[in-house]
């Protein structure tokens, strides 16, 4: 049997074979609480064939992301789980090629690319919600198909229409198969539907790309993408931006739905924090959210960082040694995971009061719990990886919350007893009602 290279790391191995991978998909968040009690804030995890050290310090937080010695790859920490189904993806490409496709990307992100996406993403919006009739509805399958139309139109640029329920069945596939323990493509098998769900996405967003190469440059992602060049003046391979497109769906997509759903959810049983947000968006007087009204919408902000805090739409940042490194004086040896969890972290008792509430203000000036350390509040992680979409985020979600919320205001059973899974994107369990009026 070979050496224990990590028996200097307090924790335990888990089950034979798949380790801790189980109690992990079921439940990530009861996993790493019971695991921060018994070892504390540094412990062995094995999950999905790679073990390796999880940290709960800001501290570590920030060595892990900053990576001054450039030795931890964000490719082999992400592969086992997202790997073979969204490969070449930007979160998939480590140092120097990373920042050779990011400076690329960058310019699908710029400002004034983000002011073009903003009418489009009001105006799907409002198109979904005027059909919204009151009653009870599942917060999370609207902003589901409301979040998939925005993809469509604002980063494709297409309106998905019949299409929009296979590509998102793809889609959903391929995310489902990012977690499932069973990698091997068997027959009716959830990692093979993942596998065929790639496969459709490759083949639509193939199409797309070379439609687009034969275009004029329009102002959805897509096009941007597809027009953007090197340093060299040089277009990316088609291939490439289809791959950072599938990826853009999975980074874009669900992250955004889930915030959403959340926010929404928590404002539904907090009339008086809902109260302050509505005030704020009807100020608006139906004008659109702009990147610069986030200074203006101060309570929407922090009930939206809030949402992020309390249920983190990308719980983990997996990163794998790729040499020897000692990270808060705890030494990773090479080829091990080193994590990063947002999950654990932004509900830490030693940096929280209350961490479990719902409680906007902790991010009020006077109380700014999240400035603490710089590392402490990381829903968009940080580093060379940090989040490319933040903005686009932002805007995406006050966009809609402050649309719902300036002329409806929005209900909740606190008995109703919605569970969240965790991981890979946190999705509640049953229906998510609120009543909308
Ligand atoms: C609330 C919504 C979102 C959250 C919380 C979120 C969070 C994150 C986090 C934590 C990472 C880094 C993961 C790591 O370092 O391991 C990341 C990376 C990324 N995100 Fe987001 N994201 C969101 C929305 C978006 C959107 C809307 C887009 C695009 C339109 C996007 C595109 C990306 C991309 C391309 C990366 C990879 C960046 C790189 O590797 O350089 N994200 N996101």
């Amino acid at each position: 049997m070979s050496a224990d290279l990590l028996a200097h790391v307090p924790g335990d191995r888990g089950w034979p074979l798949v380790g801790h991978t189980l109690m992990f998909v079921r439940d990530a968040r009861g996993l790493t609480e019971r695991h921060r009690r018994r070892y504390g804030d540094v412990y062995r995890m094995r999950v999905l064939g790679r073990e390796g050290v999880t940290f709960l310090t800001p501290q570590a937080t920030r060595e892990i992301y900053l990576d001054p010695g450039k030795v931890l790859s964000s490719e082999g920490g992400w592969s086992s789980s997202i790997g073979p189904l969204f490969r070449n993806g930007l979160m998939l490409r480590d140092f120097d090629d990373h920042h050779r496709h990011r400076r690329v990307m960058q310019q699908a992100f710029s400002r004034a690319a983000l002011t073009g996406y903003v009418d489009a993403i009001h105006d799907v919006t409002d198109r979904h919600l005027r059909s919204l009739p009151a009653g009870d509805v599942d917060v999370y399958v609207l902003m589901k198909r409301l979040t998939l139309d925005i993809a469509a139109e604002v980063f494709v640029g297409v309106s998905l229409g019949e299409q929009s329920e296979r590509v998102n069945q793809a889609f959903q596939a391929a995310v489902a198969a990012s977690i499932t323990p069973l990698r091997v493509a068997l027959p009716g098998s959830t990692y093979r539907r993942g596998l065929q769900g790639r496969a459709e996405l490759t083949r639509v967003f193939g199409e797309l790309v070379a439609q687009r190469r034969r275009e004029e440059p329009r102002g959805d992602l897509l096009s941007r993408l597809a027009h953007a060049t090197t340093e060299d003046g040089e277009l990316l391979p088609v291939d490439d931006v289809v791959d950072h497109m599938v990826f853009l769906m999975l980074a874009a997509h669900d992250t955004t739905t889930s915030t959403l759903a959340v926010m929404l959810w928590q404002l539904a049983l907090h009339p008086a924090e809902q109260d302050r947000v509505a005030e704020e968006v009807r100020a608006l007087d139906g004008a659109p959210v702009t990147p610069a009204d986030h200074g203006r919408l101060e309570h929407t902000t922090r009930a939206m960082q809030e949402a992020l805090r309390l249920s983190p739409p990308v719980p983990f940042s997996p990163r794998h040694a790729l040499a020897d490194v000692e990270i808060t004086g705890v030494r990773v040896p090479a080829g091990h995971g080193v994590n990063v969890s947002s999950l654990a972290l932004h509900r830490h008792p030693d940096w929280w009061t209350r961490p479990d509430a719902f409680d906007p203000d902790r991010f009020a000036p006077g109380r700014e719990e999240h400035k603490q350390h710089s590392h402490l509040f990381v829903p968009f992680g940080g580093g060379a990886h940090l989040c490319i979409g933040n903005h686009v985020a932002e805007v995406m979600v006050k966009a809609i919350v402050a649309r719902l919320l300036a002329g409806r205001r929005v209900t909740a059973d606190p008995a109703a007893g919605v569970v969240i899974r965790a991981v890979p994107i946190p999705k509640p369990r049953g229906p998510m009602l609120l009543t909308v009026r």
